[in-house]
Parts: structure tokens; sequence; C-alpha cells
């Protein structure tokens, strides 16, 4: 390669060189936006223009309309993907770094040009890269003239190193969607040992006549059905690939001597024990250290700035460069992880520019290293499966293989795929997507069957690619964490959507042993999400179920998670409070009492327990005199880890609910010793009050227990003195004289009952007198209301006690609405009274009866009466 001049540039020094040039053209310098773009229409950063996406559309106003960056960016995917030349050319990498310059709706191609020209060519001294510009070609579109004219007559670029070519290679486009142009390329012809001469024209791989900088003119904003308008006003992009620039200013062969790529070749070498062959392309082991290389560099960056590998989108990318390094390295025969130690080494390359990478490191290291474990692991059983298959001669290798390679052991297909193109063999692609497709659907099926399968599978893909979350809530409130991943939440009861976010580091307590979850917030740069639970979604994985109620939070982003103290204090109260009473009911009730279940909240705990009988309100009293007893002892409590043996024989009682692994968290307060894998106060007189609120039963031989503590019991008590106050106030007395004044009340409702009863029997009496003087015959057959039975029975007696009364009839409507009936015949007549009202009952829709002398009956139906006293003055006759 052209080396520009003897005291070669780093790529730090050319970073700032490009920066420099531009700033002092009124360029503002706007530092790298995230791997990962705001714009949904590209996978990564695919170019330094991506994240000025909305400038170029009108979609947003720039604040500044010049501006100059070196930007990250990674081409694996979509409209852009060089993830597969890697290692086989010079110049290809899937992380790179673009210098562009960038005018909105500002200068065009009359400055553009001239501005890159400029740059290339001049002097180191006077701030340029001091390009041979007799080396340098141009290639313009086909359509366009005007720069064409620039090049040649502005700058001076003879004709015959102009070339025009088509769009496929000078019209650029973002994507599918998004701003486009025709561009103009600057080449630079390294050399006759390179190719044919010719120009860029004749050298479409790009060997000789090299493409370093590309100038769009971004003109028109591409939608999805292929329609191109105008933009608002055309404006410049432009893009130079550093490492391509660096590997030129640095006179060596390709990208890969560079002082980017170099170290990382060497720490190949050194891991892999081969050596590494400058310029030799057919070599399979140097193939392989460059996309070791590579792929430890681009996942690197990746990783940092938030992507993990995963089987969707972005991580799935990730996941098959890692993957594909992996293989490479299998390949040359080393066993050990290769991955740690060349992140390493991209850490240092890369750290003096992006500082936030050396920050990440131990992290970065920690998410690749797991992941090529994860791959090494079934890796070497893959590889011989898929060597068997192209070894059987076919034509094809069956997607049934890919699939299983893929579902069983992790080989992306892309991966099996390039494995394969080796023996120049395709793959099955159709059979493989039948095979995927059928799978989808069997997990659909086991979703219906109430699993959710796909839940799960992400909860394993977490715990897979982050390990379990690292627990500091038993002695901190907050935690400087990361947050690892997030996922869909179900609604909340108002409708909201939640999510499920998955820390490094957590605080919260995942609800268990009956101790419910922490509530809190988890806090980032750009927003804040407010934590409802956190409970466990596997065995040691906190689930934060939370709502976003504060900008953005997003996977990758380092976070403040801070739990609600006040909440989780009362929830310590509460649980060991639970410890005291269920060694109170013990010794209350008996050894025979067993836990049952509890639930152990910041309002109340309850605890089930297995008991005979009800507890009476003296054990109820008893029990809380223990409890109290503790907490007003004040003894500090003590959490220590022990063998489950060990502890057995410090007579600790197991919590119903915990599992208990070999080695048991033991839990003594005051005089309770139990295991326990709650959060506890530091000494029982932290507790408060210990006040049982309600003993019932839920079951047979089962009791629950509800109590409160600290402030709970303060407010029950407050509650009650004003109940007192207020019942006091009421009945005119002091509180301390409630029962007192309760009494008198007593006692001066019962004079009045009795004054009640007095009166109405002499209201009875005057009563009996009226209906005796409307007898006719001895016979008094008439409507009584408004009495209740007993009483009308009681006025049928004292009628029949009047002189010449033989038969008493009395029907009517009751004091509650029904009908009563009595009758009376005088003692020792020969007939029963109750035949008089057999009948009649009957026409107020009721019966009744009596043997003697006295008959009742009952009635639903006062519309019923006037015929029923006329089938009763019928009767009459019968009985006498
Ligand atoms: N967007 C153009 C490219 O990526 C120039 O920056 O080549």
């Amino acid at each position: 390669m052209t080396t520009p001049a003897a005291n070669a540039m780093t790529a730090d020094q050319l970073r700032n060189s490009f920066r420099d040039y531009f700033a002092a053209r009124d360029h503002t310098v706007v530092q790298s936006a995230s791997l990962i773009p705001h714009d949904p229409t590209v996978l990564f950063n695919v170019a330094g223009m991506v994240p000025f996406k909305d400038y170029f559309v009108g979609n947003e106003k720039p604040p500044f309309q010049r501006a100059v960056s070196s930007q990250k960016c990674a081409r694996a995917g979509g409209k852009h993907n060089d993830l597969d030349e890697v290692g086989r050319t010079k110049r290809h990498l899937v992380f790179f770094e673009m210098m562009g310059n960038f005018s909105f709706g500002d200068y065009f191609k009359t400055d553009a040009i001239p501005y890159a020209w400029d740059l290339m060519t001049s002097s180191r001294e006077s701030g340029g890269w001091g390009f041979d510009g007799d080396q340098l070609w141009i290639t313009v579109h086909e359509t366009d003239d005007e720069a064409e004219q620039i090049w040649h007559e502005q700058v001076g670029v003879p004709m015959e190193r102009i070339q025009r070519l088509g769009d496929k290679d000078n019209y650029w486009q973002m994507g599918d969607v998004g701003p486009c142009g025709p561009c103009s390329e600057i080449h630079i012809d390294r050399g006759a040992e390179f190719g044919p001469d010719g120009g860029p024209l004749r050298d479409p791989a790009g060997d000789r006549f090299m493409e370093i900088w590309n100038l769009v003119f971004m003109q028109f904003n591409q939608d999805a059905n292929g329609n191109r308008a105008p933009l608002p006003t055309p404006s410049i992009d432009t893009g130079a690939g550093l490492e391509r620039i660096l590997a030129l200013m640095q006179g060596v062969d390709s990208v890969w001597e560079t002082d980017l790529m170099q170290p990382l070749i060497d720490e190949a070498c050194s891991i892999t024990g081969h050596s590494y062959k400058v310029g030799d392309y057919d070599d399979r082991a140097s193939f392989a250290m460059r996309v070791l290389a590579e792929h430890a560099r681009s996942a690197t960056m990746l990783v940092n700035d938030g992507v993990f590998p995963s089987n969707e989108a972005r991580g799935y990318v990730l996941r098959r460069i890692i993957r594909r390094a992996v293989r490479f390295a299998y390949l040359l025969g080393t066993d050990k992880l290769v991955m740690p130690s060349l992140v390493a080494v991209a850490g240092q390359v890369m750290g003096d520019a992006y500082p936030d990478v050396t920050k990440n490191m131990s992290f970065i290291t920690d998410v690749i290293g797991k992941e090529e474990e994860r791959f090494r692991h079934t890796l070497k059983n893959g590889l011989a499966i898929l060597d068997g298959e192209l070894n059987a001669d076919a034509e094809k290798l069956s997607g049934a293989t890919a699939f299983l390679l893929h579902d069983t052991y992790g080989f992306p297909l892309e991966l099996t795929q390039e494995i394969a193109s080796e023996r120049a063999i395709d793959v099955d692609l159709d059979e493989f997507n039948a095979s995927m497709t059928e799978q989808r659907e069997r997990a659909k099926a086991a979703r219906k069957g109430g699993v959710d399968v796909e839940a799960m599978d992400a909860y394993r893909e977490v715990l897979d690619q982050f390990g379990t979350t690292n627990f500091v809530g038993y002695t901190d409130d907050f935690a400087d964490s990361r947050v690892l991943a997030i996922l869909d939440g179900p609604d909340d009861d108002n409708g909201n959507p939640t999510v499920e976010i998955f820390l490094d580091t957590s605080p919260f307590y995942a609800e268990s042993g009956g101790q419910v979850g922490d509530t809190g917030s988890i806090t980032t740069d750009t927003g804040t999400a407010t934590v409802l639970d956190c409970t466990f979604a596997l065995p040691n994985l906190r689930r934060h179920s939370a709502r976003v109620t504060e900008g953005t939070v997003i996977a990758g982003q380092t976070c403040t998670a801070s739990i609600d103290v006040l909440r989780r204090d009362a929830i310590r109260r509460n649980h060991t409070a639970t410890h005291l009473l269920h060694s109170a009911l013990r010794h209350v009730l008996g050894e025979h009492v067993k836990q049952a279940g509890s639930m152990v909240g910041p309002d109340r705990l309850r605890f089930d327990f297995s008991h005979y009988d009800a507890v009476t309100p003296a054990q109820i009293k008893q029990i809380e005199d223990i409890a109290n007893h503790e907490t007003l002892g004040n003894m500090p409590t003590r959490i220590f880890e022990t063998t489950k043996d060990e502890a057995e024989a410090l007579g600790a009682i197991a919590f119903f609910g915990d599992k208990y692994g070999d080695i048991v968290r033991v839990l003594e307060a005051g005089s309770t010793i139990e295991l326990c894998g709650g959060t506890h106060v530091r000494a029982t007189g932290d507790i408060g009050t210990v006040k049982v609120v309600s003993e019932s039963s839920i079951g047979s031989n089962l009791r629950r227990i509800e109590a409160i503590t600290g402030d709970a019991s303060v407010a029950l008590l407050q509650r009650d003195e004003a109940m007192i106050a207020g019942a006091a106030q009421l009945l005119g007395t002091q509180s301390d004289d409630l029962l007192g004044g309760v009494q008198r009340k007593i006692d001066e409702v019962k004079d009045l009952q009795d004054q009640i009863k007095t009166l109405r029997s002499q209201l009875a009496a005057g009563r009996a007198e009226e209906l005796a003087e409307i007898a006719v015959e001895g016979v008094v057959v008439t409507q009584v209301d408004g009495l209740a039975p007993g009483d009308m029975r009681e006025l049928a007696i004292a009628v029949r006690q009047r002189e010449g009364i033989k038969v008493v009839v009395l029907i009517g409507e009751t004091d509650t609405g029904g009908v009563a009936l009595v009758a009376a015949v005088q003692p020792g007549n020969s007939k029963p009274a109750s035949l008089l009202i057999k009948d009649a009952a009957k026409a107020v829709g009721g019966g009744g009866g009596g043997k003697g002398d006295i008959a009742t009956a009952g009635g639903k139906d006062p519309s019923g009466i006037p015929a029923a006293l006329a089938i009763a003055a019928e009767a009459v006759g019968q009985v006498l």
C-alpha cells in the first residue's frame, strides 16, 4: 500500500485530524452515537449519517447545519451486511468507524467535493493527510454531470481518472426506506501489483482501486414502495472508513496490520499458538485469526452499547458473531476460552477513544465469555454431526440437520451454511424453515396448556446469558446496577403496560417464604421505572415487575435500583414478629402447633397453623404478652449461615414454604431460633408492639391469626381510643367511666322495657273488655290488627274470660305484616278450638292448629283476612 507520509498517524490521531479539519470549517463536532440506532428501519447504525436521519428528511430541525463525527458502525444484517466477508478480504469488518462530514441543507457538491480532496491531498504539516492526488480515482453516478464537472474543473482531476458508474456503485441508500441520493467515491490506486489498470470501473472487487471515501449527495427520501420524494433541502453525507484510511496511512497491507487490529491478531496468535501470515488469504489459520480479531472487537463494542447475545434481532447477530469466532478458534485446535483475553485486548485498543469500554470491561468480558462457554459446550458434538452429514456426499444438507444443529447445538443457521459452503454444499432452507414453523406451533399449543412457554424460554435465555441476580438486599437498600434485559409484562389492573426488568445486582427482595416482594424504583440516565413487585422468574433470577413512569429505560444502561425503605422496614417488623408469634403459639397452645403457611406484608402478617380448637381470648392475650415481652427485651437479632445439621442441633425450627439447601440461613430473635431467608429487624425492639387482630378457622384443625406491629399497632390504638371517647361522649360520660355508663344505659333500657310490658297488658285488658261487648250469643269473631301473634293469643284468652263468652276467633295482620289467627273455646269444650281456624288459615295462605281449647295459626296473605273471618264464622257451629 501507499505510504503518504513517513510519520504515520495512529487511529486516535487520524480520528482527531478529521474532526479538526472540519471543525475549522464551522462543523460542530458530534460524539459517536450508540451502535443501537434510534431508527427502527436499521438493525445497527450502519453509517455516520444514521443518527442524523431526521435532520435529512426534515422530521426535526437540526441544531447546527454542519456536523462532523466519527461514528461507531456495524454492518451485519439487513441491506448492509459484511459479516460473511470478514476474514476473507483485506478490508471488510463488522465493526468499524466512519468518519463523516455533514451538511443539512447548507453546502452541497461544490463545497463537499473540494473539502474531501483538500483533506486527502494537503500536506500533513497543513493539517491534511498528504495522499498523492495522482493516485486518486473518482467515480460519479452515471447521470451526474455536475459532480464530474466539479471534480474536473474545480478540483483539477483529469478526465481519465473520473469514471461513471450505475446505481449499484454510485447511488447510496440508508436502507429500504430513508434518505438516499447519488454519490461520488474517491478510490486509491494501490499499484500494479494489485491488479490490472483501468480504474474502479475495471476492478469491481476493489483490490487495486480501493474505495476510501464516499460523498453522498442526499436528495431524496425513499418510501416503502420505492418511491423517492425530494428532501426539503439537498444535503451532504460523507463517509470515510477509519480503518481503511489508517491502513493506507500506516503503509500496511490491510486493515489487519493497523494499530487497531494488529494487537488483536497478535493475541489470537498467542492464544492459539499459530503464526499469522501477512497477506496470505489462502492460509486457513490466518483467516481464522482475522475472524477472531474482528469478532472480538465487534462483540466488545456491541455489548458495550447494550446488545446481549439472544435469539432475536441484534442479539442474534451478536450471537452469530461470537459463535463464528468460537468455531474458528475450535478449528485452530484451541480448547480453552479465547474470547476473554481477546476482549481484553479490544478494550485496550478502543479504550482511549471510548472510555466507557474500559469502564465496562469486566461486564463485557463476562457476557462474551459466558456465550463462548455456552457454545463450546455443544460445539464439538454439533460439528461431529455436521461433519458426518457433509461427508455423506449429499448435494444438499438436510433442513432437519440444520434445525437440529440450531435447536439443540446452538448453531446459528448462517454458521451451518458457512461450514456447508466450504464444501460447496447448500442447506435445504425450505425444510429448515418448516421445522422452525413446526416448533413455533408446538410452543403455541403448549402455551394453550397453561404454561407460558415463550415467557419461560425468555427467562431461561436471560438466565443463560447473565446468570442469577446478585442480591444485596439483606444489607443494602439500593445498588448501582445494570439493566440486563427488559421483557414485556402483562398489563396492570388499570390496563397500563408493564415490563419485567432483569438487573445485574438488586436490593429487591423477591417474594418467597411468605414475605412479599419489595417495591421501589430503577433509575437510569434517561428514565425511571417504578417497581411494583419483585418475584423469582426462575430460581435466583429476580424479575422486577415495573411500569416505566418517566422517560425511557433501556437494556444495557447502568442504573440505580432502590427499594421503598419505609415499606421494607414495616415488612421486616412483621417478619420478625411472625417468628415471635410462632414461638409464643407453641408455648401457649403446645408443641403440636406447626406452621401451615404465612404471609408477611407491610401492613400486617398472617400466620396459619395446626391446632384443634379455637384460640381463646385469654390465650391470645397470653401469646401477645409473650411476644411483646420479647420486643421489650430489645435483644439484637442475629442472622448466620450454618449447616442444616448444625441448625437442627441448635433447635432451629424450619419455616414452611422455603427450600433449604445444605447451608441454611438462621435467624435468632429474642428466644426464638428458626431457619429463614427473609429480611428482619436488627433488634426485637424495632418491632414495636405486636397485636393480634383476628383469630379464625381456615379448615379442620387449621387456625389463622392475623397480627400487626409498629406503626399499625399505634394506629389501631389511636383508632380504638377515638372510638371509646366517641362512645363515652354519646353516653354523656368520661372515657374511663365507659363501662359504668354502658351499664347505666342497659339498666335504663331494662326499666323502660318493663314499663312497656305493664302498659301493654293494661292496654290488652281494655281491649278484651271492648271485644267481649260486641259478642253475639257468646261468640266473638273479629279482626284485630297490629299485634304480635303472642299478644293476640293473650288477648283471645282475656276475652274468653269475660262473662258469657263461649267462642273467640281473632284474625288480623300482625305487627310484622303477616297474618295471625287465634281461636279459643271454653276449657272443657267437647270440640277443639282448631276446628274454628283450620280452614280459615288456608284463606290467608297458611296453616296451624292445636288440640285443646286454644288454637293458633299463621298466614302470609293479609288480603285473605275477610274471607278467613267468614270461614271461621261458618265453623262456629262445629264447636258448639
Ligand atoms: N452514508 C454513506 C456511506 O455509508 C456515506 O457516509 O457510505
